[in-house]
């Protein structure tokens, strides 16, 4: 990890590998070791992968909304020297922050990975319950956004539970849940509120887009997936077998099979990213 000086903050990210520009934003309330699975890209592209404000060793100030995010993602590859169109893929509320990339900056932007997350606004519902959450965690602290988020993170099923790694993968959501600010949370839980609906500015979005999603995803579902791929103009939609919300955690080996293949395909033949012969699964 190494420390990059933005206007406003300062952002911690962790930057292996080299070519081909590779966001990876985090969902909430995590950090950048949520795609530890996929340091394997690494091999053949450049992955940039931060801790964002106010969540894992980024100081912060908390961030203020998703379009500020957004704003600090682009300011990052502007600070890591990547002047070229990156991939920006996102998880959750990483996904929100980068569908404001493409919605705001869409000459950076040469693909687009949106994974376990969605395109539509909170409903009223919702904004409820963010706000109900925010004041019990100023209240009682992060076991409150534990309690609440961890039964709903992970894959229910036997085979989802069964999968090796499970265990480290529920131990690293806990540590990072209560590793991470109160002021951070109650700021992030009211950016998640307030973003707006991104239903119509993506679907003038041309670049190619992956949208993942895991088959168990409790918190947003394949649906969530399934209308967004009716809205891209070129989509490509992969639904992973037994995994949850944190689809790339659960199952890295699939996610990155299909990234590998998607990124094979923006880059073009000449990009040098290797055929991969290991089994995936279908992208339709
Ligand atoms: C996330 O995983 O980033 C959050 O669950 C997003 C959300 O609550 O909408």
């Amino acid at each position: 990890m190494h420390t990059v000086h933005l206007p406003d903050t300062t952002l911690a990210v962790h930057t292996p590998g080299s070519g081909l520009p590779v966001l990876l934003l985090h969902g909430f309330p995590f950090d950048h070791a949520m795609w530890a699975g996929q340091d394997p890209l690494a091999d053949d592209v450049r992955l940039i992968v931060p801790d964002q404000r106010g969540f894992g060793r980024s100081p912060g100030p908390p961030p203020a909304s998703i379009a500020q995010l957004a704003d600090d993602a682009v300011a990052l590859l502007d600070a890591v020297h990547v002047a070229e169109p990156a991939v920006i893929c996102g998880l959750s509320m990483g996904g929100y922050v980068a569908e404001q990339v493409a919605a705001r900056y869409p000459h950076r932007v040469r693909a687009l990975i949106l994974v376990d997350t969605k395109l539509e606004a909170d409903t009223p519902e919702a904004r409820v319950a963010r706000a109900k959450l925010a004041a019990t965690v100023t209240r009682v602290g992060q076991e409150a956004v534990a309690e609440a988020m961890i039964p709903n993170l992970l894959a229910r099923s036997d085979a989802g539970r069964g999968r090796p790694g499970r265990a480290a993968v529920e131990d690293y959501l806990r540590r990072t849940i209560h590793a991470t600010p109160v002021a951070t949370i109650t700021a992030a839980l009211g950016a998640l509120a307030a973003r707006p609906d991104m239903v119509d500015p993506m679907r003038v979005v041309t670049v190619p887009t992956l949208l993942v999603v895991g088959a168990e995803d409790m918190i947003t579902p394949p649906d969530c997936m399934e209308r967004a791929e009716r809205v891209f103009p070129r989509p490509r939609l992969l639904i992973m077998p037994h995994c949850g919300h944190m689809a790339p955690l659960e199952d890295p080996a699939t996610f990155n099979a299909a990234v590998r293949e998607f990124l094979r395909e923006v880059a073009g033949p000449g990009a040098g990213l290797p055929e991969d012969d290991r089994p995936r699964e279908p992208v339709r």
